[in-house]
């Protein structure tokens, strides 16, 4: 299947708190092709992650036009967000969100759980990702017994359990020290050949902008500068 081709126009989404409205995008068009690696730069708070959170289907615009492939998906009610979500796209965070209380290779394989994968093919499947990003032997460890890099590597397996045709990653290398930060760079790299997987990278540092992103966008305001 090939990376998802998206296409935002005039996004805006404005949080509402308590009564007082705060707008937070102004406007954002993007147009991203299949398959192409764009990264996402700019100051602490101009809405990145909200904008983020959109492309992710995590989060709905308050208006605007979000075409995922050819659908429409800024109608979408929360139950083919989530549909859509669990069947085409992946996420890492910087924080790696990890569930303590399960193995290595049972966080991997719990999306698979969601989309109803049988047991076995689960595990299967999660021990091949496993490999992919050289933990296989630590399928049965804790998050908890693995480095930030580790972590970080496991939750990029958990990300292409169902195969996403879109792959988000916020500040994915934030929590890395530079050595951890190298191996994540290359995992995405071997991840984009291999699946040929659109993405959407949002980080501070410059470095990782220009390794992830084919294109750097620079968010000020809540608009693409
Ligand atoms: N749920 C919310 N309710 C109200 N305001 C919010 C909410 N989430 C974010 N905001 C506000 O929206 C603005 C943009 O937040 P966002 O998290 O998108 O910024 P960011 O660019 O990702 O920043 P950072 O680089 O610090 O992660 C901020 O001013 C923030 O306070
Ligand atoms: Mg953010």
């Amino acid at each position: 299947m090939p990376g998802a081709r998206l296409a935002l126009s005039g996004i805006t989404r404005t949080y509402q708190r308590g009564d007082v409205p705060v707008p937070v995008l102004h406007g954002v068009d993007l147009e991203i092709g299949e398959g192409e690696r764009v990264s996402i730069m700019g100051r602490s708070g101009s809405g990145k992650s909200t904008l983020l959170n959109i492309i992710g289907c995590l989060d709905a615009p308050t208006s605007g036009r979000y075409l995922f492939g050819d659908e429409d998906v800024a109608g979408f009610d929360d139950d083919r967000l989530s549909m859509l979500r669990r069947t085409s796209i992946g996420f890492v965070f910087q924080s790696f969100h990890l569930l303590s209380g399960l193995t290595v290779v049972e966080n991997v394989g719990l999306p698979m759980e969601y989309a109803h994968v049988s047991p076995r093919a689960r595990h299967a499947r999660a021990v091949e990702l496993l490999e992919l990003v050289g933990l296989a032997h630590r399928h049965d460890h804790r998050p908890n017994e693995l480095s930030g890099g580790e972590r970080q590597r496991v939750a990029i397996a958990r990300s292409l359990a169902n195969e996403p045709r879109l792959l988000l990653a916020d500040e994915p290398t934030g929590a890395l020290d530079s050595r951890a930060q190298d191996v994540i760079l290359s995992l995405f790299e071997t991840v984009h050949t291999r699946f040929g997987t659109t993405m959407v990278v949002v980080t501070h540092d410059e470095r990782v902008a220009h390794a992830l992103g084919d294109r750097v966008l620079h968010m000020s305001d809540g608009r693409f500068a």
